[in-house]
């Protein structure tokens, strides 16, 4: 089949998991602490409900609990695992979550690393994941997306609390030298565009001794251009999805799904539309979880796995997009 190199080394895609916290924000709720209201929030984006992570959780334990259930899928020693990238905005340390997830795991082998890209964390880590195996630099690697969004929400702020939600999801990629399940990708960022959805550093000035100044490290709240990024993200990602069918000689109706990055209904129905690809292909859980960031696709993915949704060998047409900007797509065989 064209678009696919039988020559090179490949991947396959062998487990997958994922993991929310308990505690339930209903939009029921949210509307006690700001002007909104369920029908509102889910006519305008099709959120019910989202998690919100307790107290003792953060991005590291959600992606190790993630990570374990996509190992145990794909049956692998621990020992046996290379590369672990962990996906996040939200790290508990701002030095890198993925080594704690590395120690929890006991993955002694591996390297792990942190990488961001907001809400295409997952597909961009992904690829560079599987760049690393087709090189043959290593044959295992682990892919977590995790964030904590509910840490930089400003939760007195309508336009943006309704959406967000945490998370965690992951996906065990292997080395093969028999049919490349990675069919082809595409990346992308815009940063002119980059103050439509951002999460800007605060800092405090101060003197650390007398004409030495220093900057105090912090963040603030989520920032958000709603009205530009949903334009972005209807324009933007039908365009890189059927740039990818073209490169692969794939089409609407050769795929199975529609698995996008998980942040509005009318986007994914927007998209849906525009790429003409029917409603039951296109996957959701946002109902459950609003946007949970670069959770969001391995989040669904392993949803749709446990339920036997997604078979062995269904072609996914995948896309991520979010704050950089960013985006990207990934047409991918399961399996
Ligand atoms: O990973 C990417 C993350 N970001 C996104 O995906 C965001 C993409 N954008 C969106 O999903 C939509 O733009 C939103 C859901 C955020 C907003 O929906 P919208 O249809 O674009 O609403 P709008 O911003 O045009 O606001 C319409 C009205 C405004 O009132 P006025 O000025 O017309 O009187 C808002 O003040 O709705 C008001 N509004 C709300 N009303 C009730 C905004 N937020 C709320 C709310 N509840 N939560």
């Amino acid at each position: 089949m064209e678009g696919i190199n039988l020559n090179q080394i490949g991947v396959s895609f062998k487990g997958s998991g994922s993991y929310v916290p308990n505690q339930i924000l209903t939009n029921q709720e949210i509307s006690k602490k700001v002007e909104t209201s369920d029908e509102w929030i889910k006519s305008r984006t099709g959120i019910s409900q989202r998690r919100i992570s307790g107290l003792s959780e953060n991005v590291s334990e959600m992606g190790y609990k993630a990570a374990l259930g996509a190992i145990e899928m794909a049956r692998w020693d621990i020992e046996t695992i290379d590369l672990i990238i962990l996906a996040t905005s939200t790290p508990n340390d701002l030095f890198g979550s993925a080594p704690e997830i590395q120690s929890k795991l006991g993955a002694i082998n591996a390297v792990a690393f942190d990488l961001t890209a907001a809400c295409s964390g997952f597909l961009f880590a992904t690829i560079t994941a599987t760049q690393f195996l087709k090189a043959g630099s290593y044959k295992r690697a682990v892919v977590i997306g995790s964030d904590q969004l509910s840490s930089y929400i400003d939760w007195n702020d309508r336009r943006s609390c309704i959406l967000f939600g945490d998370g965690a999801g992951a996906i065990a990629i292997e080395v093969t030298n028999e049919l490349d399940n990675l069919i082809g990708f595409s990346m992308r960022t815009d940063g002119q565009r980059g103050s439509f959805l951002n999460l800007p550093s605060q800092n405090n000035q101060d003197l650390i001794i007398d004409d030495i100044n220093f900057s105090s490290g912090g963040f603030s709240s989520i920032k958000m251009n709603g009205q530009e990024v949903y334009k972005f993200a209807v324009r933007e990602v039908p365009l890189i999805i059927e740039n990818l069918f073209k490169k692969t000689n794939f089409n609407s109706e050769n795929i199975n799904w529609l698995l996008l990055h998980q942040a509005n209904q009318r986007i994914l129905d927007s998209v849906g539309d525009r790429l003409n690809v029917s409603s039951e292909k296109i996957l959701s859980n946002l109902s459950n979880y609003g946007n949970t960031s670069a959770a969001t696709i391995p989040l669904m993915l392993d949803e749709a796995i446990r339920n036997k949704k997604i078979k062995e060998n269904d072609i996914i047409a995948t896309s991520g997009f979010g704050a950089g900007l960013s985006w990207g797509a990934a047409l991918i065989r399961w399996g």
